[in-house]
């Protein structure tokens, strides 16, 4: 008997191959995708103990080219999505004048805004077309807030957060589930690649991304809107950030967001 399929982007590590475990156990085959074909290929060997097919395909999500790539491959392999994950995601911290580079920053917004709205318009009309599938986001509670030193990551995820709501909104009634992620700090390869290993957030004690995908799991299958990683999230996102203004909330963040914050006091 064929299985469900879930497409997977990120599903090498953290977050990502979390929810791809979750599909897995759940008895989906998975596409897994990311950037590095060794690492990829060794979590997909994990996930193959569960049972089902592990198809490796490895892309870069920040290049065009390769994103239309990605879809062909699916395609000519006859492979028919029913759960899309758009997943991965880079974080970047720094000062924005004096701090980030401009170019690392353009190629954080085509893998966190471009490669979603890409992987979006590509993807998601086979499963309209077809009526039914599940459709989870990964964005941030970051997505809530201004976020001073990261300035250019919570802009791309306040970016997913609104392309989210609005494209959830238009699908209303074409049988896709469809659910947004906001995980909050959580124990993954994110923060030392973004460069803050050294901030207050990027230091302390953070979430087991099996929790943050069972959550989603769990939230996406039940049909819910959105779900925070952990209750820290959902109190930040749903309460703090609803209550505060815009420079309140910027001014919150920065003290645990400042380059050098996890040993030095905040200016
Ligand atoms: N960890 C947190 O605290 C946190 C909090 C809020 C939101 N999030 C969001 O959660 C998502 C997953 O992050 P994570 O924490 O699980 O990070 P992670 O441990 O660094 O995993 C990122 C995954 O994405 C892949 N990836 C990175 N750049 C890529 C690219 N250009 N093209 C294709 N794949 C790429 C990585 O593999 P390769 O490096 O081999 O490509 C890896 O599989 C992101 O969207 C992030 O913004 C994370």
């Amino acid at each position: 008997m064929s299985q469900k399929l879930a497409f997977i982007t990120g599903a090498s590590n953290g977050i990502g191959f979390e929810i791809a475990k979750m599909f897995a156990k759940n008895h989906y085959d998975v596409v897994a995708v990311a950037r590095n074909p060794e690492k990829l290929e060794h979590a997909c060997e994990e996930l193959r103990r569960y049972g089902g097919q592990v198809h490796a395909f490895p892309a870069d999500l920040s290049h065009y080219d390769e994103i239309e790539r990605l879809k062909k491959r699916v395609d000519d392999a006859g492979l028919v999505i029913d759960a899309l994950i758009i997943n991965a995601g880079q974080g970047l911290g720094g000062r924005f004048i004096g701090g980030t580079e401009l170019a690392k920053e353009l190629q954080l917004i085509r893998l966190n805004v471009d490669a979603y709205v890409h992987l979006s318009k590509l993807f998601l009309p086979d499963m309209i077309a077809r009526g039914e599938g599940q459709v989870l986001m990964t964005s941030s509670v970051s997505g809530t807030a201004p976020i001073p030193f990261e300035a250019i990551y919570g802009a791309t995820k306040a970016f997913v957060n609104s392309f989210f709501w609005a494209i959830r909104n238009e699908l209303k009634g074409t049988g896709l589930k469809m659910t947004l992620l906001m995980p909050g700090a959580t124990e993954t390869n994110f923060f030392k690649n973004a460069g803050q290993a050294d901030t207050t957030v990027g230091a302390k004690q953070k979430t087991n991304p099996a929790e943050v995908a069972e959550r989603a799991w769990y939230a996406l299958m039940s049909g819910h809107e959105y779900v925070y990683g952990d209750d820290e999230a959902e109190w930040e996102g749903d309460i703090l950030n609803r209550m505060q203004g815009e420079s309140q909330k910027a001014q919150r963040h920065r003290i645990i967001s400042e380059p050098g914050s996890a040993t030095k006091k905040s200016s």
